[in-house]
C-alpha cells in the first residue's frame, strides 16, 4: 500500500509542476477571462479550469478507479462523492482573487485521501516557486527542506490569520469583526495577516511564520492538501470550536500548538455550516 501511495504522490507532483508552468505563464501574460460564480466575490478564470482539467485527466488516465473532488468540476455541477476510494481533492488555483489582481500569493493544491483519511498534500506556488508537500508519517517539506510549525502557546505573542472569504452575509461579517476585535484589541496579539488563499495561510502556519489561522466557509479543496502539511509540520488542525477536524465541514482552525489552538478557539465568534459531504 505504501509503495503504491508513493507512486500516486510522485506522479501527482510531476503533474503539479506542469500545471505550475501553465499558471505562471497566465500570471505573467495578459489578463485571463474572469467570470463570477456564486457571487461577485467568487471568481473563476479559464486558467483555473485548464489546470483542473490537466490534473484530473492526467491522474485518471494513470490511476484507474481513483475519484476526484475538484473546485471547478463541482462549480460545473459535479456532485461531491466522498467514498473509501482513493480520492484526489483539487483546487487548481487557491487564491483566484489574488491571481486575478496579480498578487503573487496563489497555490495549486492537490490532496490525496484513501478510505476518507487524508494521506498526502501538495501545495505549489508557481510564482514564488515554493513547493510544499507532506505525506502522513513522513514530515513536511518546502522545496525539499523540512519545515516546523511554531511552538508558541500564547495569543499575545502570535501573528494570527483570520480570513474572510467570498461569503459576506451578516453572520459572517459579525463573526469576522468580533473575532478580529478580540484577538487584536482585547488580547493584543502581535499582529493580524491574511493572504487571500487558504492554502497559503496554512503553509504560513506550517512553516512557523504565523501561529494560527481560522476560516469559516472554506471548501474541502482549499484545505485538504495543506492540512496534511500543517499536521506533519507538528501543528494542529481542528474545527474552530475545538472539535476534531472534518475536511467536509467548511471550517478550519490551525495552530502551531494545541494550547494556542484552544485559546484561539475561545476567542472566536463561531459560525455553523452544513457539511458539504
Ligand atoms: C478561496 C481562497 C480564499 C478564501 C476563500 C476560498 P479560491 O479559494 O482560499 O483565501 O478566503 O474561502 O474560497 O476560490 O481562490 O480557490
Amino acid at each position: 500500500i505504501h509503495e503504491e501511495e508513493q507512486v500516486f504522490v510522485d506522479y501527482a507532483l510531476e503533474l503539479v509542476k506542469k500545471a505550475g508552468t501553465l499558471v505562471r505563464t497566465a500570471f505573467d501574460s495578459a489578463e485571463s477571462k474572469v467570470e463570477t460564480k456564486a457571487s461577485n466575490t467568487d471568481l473563476v478564470t479559464e486558467t483555473d479550469q485548464a489546470v483542473e482539467k490537466l490534473l484530473i485527466e492526467g491522474l485518471s488516465a494513470r490511476f484507474k478507479g481513483h475519484r476526484f473532488i475538484g473546485e471547478e468540476s463541482v462549480a460545473g455541477g459535479a456532485k461531491i462523492e466522498w467514498t473509501d476510494a482513493p480520492t484526489w481533492i483539487i483546487d487548481p488555483i487557491d487564491g483566484t482573487t489574488n491571481f486575478v489582481h496579480r498578487i503573487p500569493m496563489i497555490a495549486i493544491c492537490v490532496g490525496l485521501a484513501i478510505k476518507k483519511q487524508l494521506r498526502a498534500g501538495i501545495v505549489f506556488n508557481p510564482i514564488t516557486n515554493e513547493l510544499y508537500m507532506a505525506q502522513v508519517g513522513k514530515g513536511a517539506f518546502k522545496n525539499g527542506f523540512p519545515i516546523r510549525a511554531s511552538k508558541n502557546e500564547s495569543i499575545a505573542d502570535s501573528v494570527l490569520i483570520l480570513q474572510l472569504g467570498s461569503i459576506r452575509s451578516p453572520i459572517m461579517q459579525n463573526s469576522f469583526v468580533e473575532s478580529y476585535k478580540t484577538v487584536m484589541f482585547d488580547k493584543q496579539c502581535h499582529g493580524h495577516r491574511s493572504f487571500g488563499s487558504a492554502a497559503i495561510n496554512m503553509v504560513m502556519v506550517a512553516q512557523g511564520s504565523c501561529d494560527g489561522y481560522v476560516e469559516y466557509g472554506i471548501h474541502a479543496w482549499d484545505v485538504a492538501a495543506p492540512a496534511v502539511i500543517v499536521l506533519e509540520a507538528g501543528g494542529v488542525v481542528t474545527d474552530p470550536t475545538g472539535a476534531p477536524f472534518d475536511v467536509m465541514s467548511r471550517k478550519v482552525l490551525c495552530a502551531g500548538t494545541a494550547q494556542l489552538g484552544k485559546d484561539l478557539s475561545n476567542c472566536l465568534t463561531h459560525v455553523d455550516f452544513e457539511p458539504e459531504a
